[in-house]
Formats: structure tokens, C-alpha cells, sequence
């Protein structure tokens, strides 16, 4: 068995088969998602907001990402991991970014990397690429400009910001990133971009027609019982199953149902008598 690469990936577009890609952020979680034979496994800074509890991606840093990676990367063989390059770990200068990028790699196990932004991270990229990292592209509504956007978004609706998307996009695949994450973008607008450029897009909450499907695990897998975006299905309700099982699990260490002998050991009754008659 050997890992996918971003050949195979560029190849899925090619031959027309679709890419499915989705967030892990552990050992467990990735393990199972190889199992499904899923190509692409994305360590999301996501994880600041599911895992980690915070309002948002900012907060997440280098470190975390790292921990993560590293979790993910033991559990993979197949899919080509995809690190998040966490906000304010590329911007500040060219360097920096190789230096976080390299660290994602070199230490987390991860094979590319995912960074947020157009023409702005377009020379960046260039740099990243001709040094041997892969590097995915992320569009549209972007999590970490969240204090300048103002909010979770569909973004490109109107004639400038479309516009923007597809100059970004086009500048984007120039640079040479390998695939174009296309976050809440009108479904038109997406079809547009992915048949102009020559890599896959990945859509989340793009329509049908990008390339490829990202989804955020605990979405997909319905861990949050309060909150599902629009952009997102549910294929199992695992936090009503989950509940259940603490709750039964409570209620059976409380009436002394659990363990029973089954889940227990024993031992020789005469040594046990010999210590009870010291003690
Ligand atoms: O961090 C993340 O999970 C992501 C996806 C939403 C694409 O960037």
C-alpha cells in the first residue's frame, strides 16, 4: 500500500472521479477515515473551534497544529494529509512561513499544507512549492479573517467580489498550489472556477460541482447536538449515541451493574485468606 500523492489527486480530476477529504484531528478519527478509503485527511485549524472550544480558528497556534498533526499522522498510511498553517504563521514574512510549513512536515508527519488567501499568499506559495511542500489553496469564506469579514458568510455573490475570487484562484493555481479549498462561494460561482482551473477545488458548502468534498468530522458525524451549519450533512447522529452510553454507563456503576464478573479477575481464595489473617 502505497501513500497518495498530489499526482493521484490532480489525476481524480482528470479521470473526472470525484475527491472526498475530511477533517481529523486524531489518531482514532484518522485510522477510521483511511479504513473508509478516504484520499484526503485535513488536520482543519477547525480543531480550535471543535476540539478546543474556542469562538473561532484565531487562537489556534503552531504548537497545536503540531500536536495534531502528529496524532493524525500516526494513524496514516494512504491518505495524504493536509496541516492547516494556523493564522499568523505565513503572513508575517516568506520565511516564517517556510520555517511553520517545514516544522508541519518534518515534525507533524503531514505532506502539504493549507493556507487562507489569494494574490496576497500567492508569492508565499511560490516559495513554499519550489522548495518541495505541497500546498493547498483556501478560498472564498476564510475562517481566519473572520474580525475583517465579519461574519460566517457565503462569499462572491456580487459582481467584485466574485470577480476577486476567480483573479485569487487564477493567481492561486499559477503559484502552484495542487488543489483549491472553496468555502461557502455560490454554487454558479464554483462550477465557474473549477472548470477554469486545471487543479481540483474542494468544495464545503460550494455546490456539486467542485472537484472534490471537504466536511468537518464532527458535522458529518453529528457530535454537536446544537448546531449543524447549512453547509453540512449529517450521516450518523454519534452525540445522541454517545449520551446514551454515558448516561447508561452512569446509571450501572451507580446500582453496581457494571463491571460484573465478566469484566472482573479473581484469585486463589486461600491467598487471599492468608493475607486477610495478617492483616
Ligand atoms: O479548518 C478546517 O477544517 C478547514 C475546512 C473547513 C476546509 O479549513
Amino acid at each position: 500500500m502505497r501513500r497518495i500523492t498530489i499526482s493521484d489527486i490532480a489525476k481524480m480530476k482528470s479521470e473526472g472521479k470525484k475527491i472526498p477529504m475530511i477533517t481529523a484531528y486524531d489518531y482514532t478519527t484518522a485510522a477510521l477515515a483511511e479504513a473508509a478509503d478516504i484520499p484526503l485527511i485535513l488536520v482543519g485549524d477547525s480543531l480550535g473551534m471543535v476540539v478546543m472550544g474556542y469562538e473561532s480558528t484565531i487562537p489556534v497556534t503552531l504548537d497545536d497544529m503540531l500536536h495534531h498533526t502528529k496524532m493524525v499522522s500516526r494513524a496514516s498510511k494512504r491518505s495524504l494529509i493536509v496541516s492547516d498553517l494556523p493564522f499568523m504563521t505565513y503572513q508575517i514574512d516568506e520565511n516564517q512561513a517556510m520555517t511553520n510549513a517545514a516544522r508541519l512536515i518534518q515534525e507533524g508527519g503531514a505532506q502539504s499544507v493549507k493556507l487562507e488567501g489569494g494574490r496576497n499568499v500567492s508569492s508565499t506559495v511560490k516559495r513554499l512549492v519550489s522548495s518541495g511542500i505541497p500546498v493547498m489553496g483556501h478560498l472564498g469564506l476564510t475562517p481566519q479573517s473572520i474580525n475583517t469579514l465579519g461574519g460566517y458568510s457565503v462569499q462572491g455573490r456580487d459582481y467584485e467580489d466574485a470577480e476577486n475570487l476567480v483573479l485569487d484562484a487564477t493567481e492561486l493555481e499559477k503559484a502552484g498550489v495542487f488543489a483549491l479549498v472553496l468555502e461557502l462561494v455560490p454554487e454558479q460561482l464554483a462550477k465557474f472556477i473549477s472548470q477554469k482551473l486545471s487543479i481540483p477545488t474542494i468544495g464545503i458548502g460550494a455546490g456539486v460541482s467542485c472537484d472534490g468534498q471537504v466536511q468537518v468530522v464532527h458535522d458529518l458525524l453529528g457530535l454537536d447536538k446544537n448546531f449543524l451549519p447549512k453547509h453540512a450533512k449529517q450521516y450518523a447522529r454519534l452525540a445522541d449515541v454517545i449520551e446514551d452510553a454515558f448516561t447508561k454507563y452512569c446509571n450501572e456503576v451507580k446500582l453496581e451493574h457494571f463491571p460484573t464478573q465478566e469484566q472482573s479477575s479473581s484469585m486463589d481464595e486461600a491467598v487471599l485468606a492468608r493475607l486477610k489473617a495478617k492483616y
